[in-house]
């Protein structure tokens, strides 16, 4: 062991959390290195839905349109159907992941973006390529095996799998983004909550033109209520739309103490003949791997100068597709804070509050996710379909729904209900969007907490209040239309204000920290002409709200202040760690 290579951060893993840490990072200008384990990056489709706050992210970070060219788009994605099989008898849908017209004022109020669906194999390449080009160095085929860390830095220790030998990387920080077996965050040390290995699953990876059953109901998930279909896995049997109507992924469970079933082809063709209902289709199998459900995350994300993200810190089913969404966000918020340190610009400190902001929702996540696979029970029990049975009683209790009897009307009134509270796993818009902060990081403005007025797993409530995500508003600048989030962002500060926010405007550019600002009114650079942002920002015309990088609100004062400057210092200070 010879060379030792130098950096700013090392980053293990180009999953979706390590692969948006280099991309914000090297947006920045910061250096970094990624070493990934194996030759290439995903080759199978794993996490594919996108929500609205990673669409944000991504805007930022410049690779929004790259994304929706290549994902599915949100109107293919939402009639999430429960059936015996495609070619079977239909139970029912949900109009997901923002199709029901409801939800969809609700999407189209809140952000922006748009969901979408993007597989993880078409999403990394993607960020990786662009992390690339902005400087990030990239180093396939290289194990990370452990560290240490001093008062300047980290030592990792890598393999280089190709050659066979190990060397030595040298970094300020290290960033454990290795996934959900994460050697980094064990070797940290870093205090983990919950189980792993709480039911078994199998992903089948197979083409096949389904279109004859899909096409007229477009959806990303259809759900099979065959027999089997309880044991283990993430609720039932689940025929995952990857490519419009051509290529698929099907969940499947598998009692976990049993351990998992030999993976043959024609035990693949098996499942997908299963589930499909239709033996004439061609079907090629293309891939088959065995994982586990897990319900666990880690109470801290760091130790020192090494912080974790994504499933390194939270692990949890695919159920309400939050997984590398939140990898991409831990990833965001954690680069502005490392790049602003390194710089000299804050303070250490200022990392302490990656923990304090991300780890609970981490754990809510977790526990989102998990609590979705049991909510699917009650679909099942409509149909007496929980306990042990012959497939032929399935079938009998399945079809007993269409009698002409009281007990038929009650058991479709039950299914019925079981299926619209799925919304909480296809249309749980407040859990994608409702994430409220409060950390050394964030300046509390004495206000009173509101709550949220309705459900806030379901329904996202905007708010300016500090720890908030600044909310999303059209706004205009001569004849171009853009939202108030496009204005914040970019790894820098932001201040907005309104008429007679003079004040604050001096105040900003009296900072030794670059602050941009951004001034909406009449004849101002911004416009607010629908009169959105001015029913939204809870400040009057002359407060002011400073905006993070990662765009959210560090601090706000509700009017005109004569001592703006040394209030906007003091949250400077605090919120860089220096108070
Ligand atoms: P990830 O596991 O993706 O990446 C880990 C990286 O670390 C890899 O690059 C690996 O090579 C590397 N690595 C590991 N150990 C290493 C070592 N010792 N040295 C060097 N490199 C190492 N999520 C979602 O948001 N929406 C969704 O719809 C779904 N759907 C979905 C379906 C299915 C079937 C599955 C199994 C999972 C999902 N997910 C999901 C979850 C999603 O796939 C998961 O949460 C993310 O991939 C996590 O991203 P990470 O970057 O944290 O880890």
């Amino acid at each position: 062991m010879s060379t030792v290579v130098e950096t700013d951060v090392l980053i293990v893993g180009s999953g979706p959390a390590g692969a948006s840490a280099a991309l914000a990072l090297s947006t920045y200008g910061v250096p970094n290195i990624v070493v990934t384990r194996y030759a290439s990056l995903a080759d199978t489709p794993r996490a594919h839905i996108t929500n609205q706050r990673t669409m944000e992210v991504l805007r930022d970070l410049g690779v929004e349109q790259e994304v929706v060219a290549q994902a599915t788009p949100q109107h293919l994605m939402g009639n999430t159907t429960f059936c015996t099989s495609l070619a079977g008898e239909e139970l029912g849908r949900v109009r997901s992941w923002g199709n029901d017209p409801l939800v969809q004022a609700e999407h189209e109020l809140a952000s922006p973006t748009r969901m979408c669906d993007m597989p993880q194999h078409l999403m990394e390449p993607v960020l990786v390529n662009a992390a690339v080009a902005r400087g990030t160095r990239l180093r396939f085929e290289t194990e990370y095996l452990s560290h240490t860390q001093d008062a300047d830095g980290v030592t990792a220790t890598v393999r280089d799998r190709l050659r066979g030998d190990t060397y030595e990387i040298r970094a300020k920080y290290l960033i454990g983004a290795d996934g959900g077996r994460s050697k980094v965050a064990a070797d940290a040390g870093l205090p983990m909550g919950g189980q792993m290995g709480v039911a078994g699953s199998i992903n089948i990876v197979f083409e096949a033109d389904l279109a004859k059953y899909t096409a007229h109901r477009p959806s990303t998930l259809y759900w099979v209520l065959a027999p089997g279909a309880t044991v283990g896995g993430i609720g039932a049997g689940l025929v995952r739309c990857v490519r419009p109507w051509t290529e698929w992924l099907i969940v499947w469970g598998y009692d976990v103490t049993a351990g998992a079933p030999d993976l043959t082809t024609e035990y693949a063709e098996s499942v997908v003949r299963g589930l499909v209902g239709d033996d004439d289709i061609p079907v090629t199998i293309k891939s088959s791997s065995a994982w586990t459900v897990n319900e666990m995350y880690a109470e801290r994300y760091a130790n020192g100068r090494v912080f974790c993200a994504g499933d390194a810190v939270h692990r949890h089913p695919p159920s309400n597709g939050l997984g590398s969404n939140t990898s991409v966000q831990d990833a965001y918020n954690l680069a502005w804070k490392l790049k602003l340190v390194l710089d000299g610009t804050a303070h250490p400190r200022l990392l302490d509050s990656y923990t304090a902001e991300r780890a609970p929702i981490g754990r809510q996540v977790v526990t989102r996710a998990n609590q979705s696979i049991r909510e699917t029970a009650p679909v099942f029990e409509a149909l007496d379909g929980l306990s042990p049975q012959t497939p032929e009683q399935l079938w009998a209790n399945i079809a007993a729904r269409k009698d002409s009897t009281e007990a038929a009307g009650k058991q479709r009134a039950e299914l019925r209900e079981a299926i619209a509270f799925k919304a909480y796993e296809f249309n749980a818009h407040g859990v994608d969007l409702n994430q409220r902060y409060a950390s050394g990081a964030i300046v509390p403005d004495g206000t009173p907490d509101p709550g949220f007025a309705r459900d806030p797993e379901l329904h996202h409530q905007p708010s300016s209040r500090p720890g908030a995500r600044l909310p999303h508003a059209w706004i205009t600048s001569g004849s171009r239309t853009l939202s108030t989030l496009d204005t914040v962002g970019r790894g820098r500060f932001t201040l907005l204000t309104g008429i007679g926010g003079e004040d604050w405007l001096r105040a900003a550019s009296a900072q030794d920290l670059p602050v941009a600002t951004v001034v909406i009114g009449p004849g101002q650079e911004y416009e607010d002409p629908y009169g959105d942002w001015a029913r939204l920002r809870e400040i009057s015309d002359e407060g002011a709200l400073l905006v993070r990088p990662d765009g959210f609100v560090a601090f706000r004062h509700a009017s005109a202040a004569p001592d703006a400057g040394e209030l906007l210092a003091d949250a400077l200070r605090t919120v860089l760690g220096h108070a």
